[in-house]
């Protein structure tokens, strides 16, 4: 049997990039899943797709910026299932909304502040709020709430992202003690770079970039969607049932390495190919 069968599954962001990949993944598994994103033509692709390879999946369309959606797609996904298994809390637009919340504390503006911070942070509280209940009266369930690399390390110019993110980590430790009991369990996956759909695009312009970005990964290659997709299946299933409150690095040991080795390797790696254009997207935000 399918290791997701019977399962309701809600990915926020699941039309592209990470949550696209994790809708296919766990609906290739078995699972009912529902695609709650702000672009309809993106999700209606991806449902296509799913459907096509025999899968299950439904839209409804989703600003998890705000609060009346996020308990909508809640109560849709209710009334439409009976029942909701998995919580993938993924929504951020990396490609096209990150400038809206790049600066430091100084130059970030207040309403950009209140943006990102509703988006990386506030709707994973809501969405855990409105779909405990719910799960509680299944005997359980699993979330899994994105990360990143950045939970942990930092970057200039990344305010409002680094601590959205940070706050995913500390959350998903909260929620883990608070719902273990009722057989709920929440944990995070912190992604390195994962060339998304939007990503290549950028990444096709600029290739010895992307060698010299690659070079950074102690695996020599930077993500692709299914990594990350391939965790969240994990985490939801069965095989992980010891595993809450944890947050799953999955950077090819990006965040493991020492700083000063890696410094030279990257400077060795620009002497031997001096024809690098280093100027392209330098975390996944940009
Ligand atoms: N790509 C990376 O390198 C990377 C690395 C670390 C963490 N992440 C995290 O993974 C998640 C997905 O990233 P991605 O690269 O797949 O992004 P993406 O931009 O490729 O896809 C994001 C999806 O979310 C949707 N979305 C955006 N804003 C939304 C909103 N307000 N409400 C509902 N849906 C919304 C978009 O329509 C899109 O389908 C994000 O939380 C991101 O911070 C990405």
């Amino acid at each position: 049997m399918k290791k997701h069968h019977h399962k309701v599954a809600i990915i926020t962001g699941g039309a592209q990039g990470i949550g696209g990949a994790s809708a296919r993944k766990l609906a290739l598994y078995g699972a009912t899943v529902i695609i709650a994103d702000i672009d309809e033509e993106a999700s209606k692709k991806n449902i296509k797709n799913i459907q096509s390879s025999g899968g299950n999946a439904s839209f409804i369309k989703t600003d998890v910026s705000k609060s009346p959606d996020i308990k909508n797609m809640i109560d849709f996904t209710y009334e439409k299932f009976k029942r909701i298994d998995i919580l993938v809390q993924n929504a951020f637009p990396v490609i096209s909304g990150a400038s809206r919340v790049y600066g430091d504390a100084v130059s970030v503006k207040e309403e950009e502040w209140d943006y990102g911070i509703s988006v990386l942070a506030k709707a994973i509280y809501l969405g855990t709020k409105h779909v405990v209940p719910i799960m509680k009266q299944n005997d359980g369930g699993s979330i899994v709430n994105m990360a990143s690399v950045h939970s942990i390390l930092q970057e200039p110019g990344m305010l409002v992202y680094e601590a959205g993110k940070a706050a995913v980590v500390g959350m998903t430790r909260q929620m883990a003690i608070e719902y273990g009991p009722y057989g709920i369990r929440v944990n995070a996956i912190a992604p390195g770079h994962i060339v998304s759909e939007g990503l290549k695009a950028v990444w096709d312009k600029n290739p010895s970039g992307l060698k010299f970005f690659e070079n950074q990964y102690p695996v020599r290659r930077t993500g692709i969607p299914d990594d990350i997709a391939n965790g969240v299946s994990f985490l939801c299933s069965e095989e992980a049932s010891f595993i809450t409150g944890h947050t799953l690095a999955i950077d090819g040991g990006l965040t493991i390495q020492l700083q000063e080795q890696f410094g030279l390797r990257q400077a060795r790696y620009i002497m031997d190919n001096p024809d690098t254009n280093v100027f392209g997207p330098s975390a996944e935000e940009k």
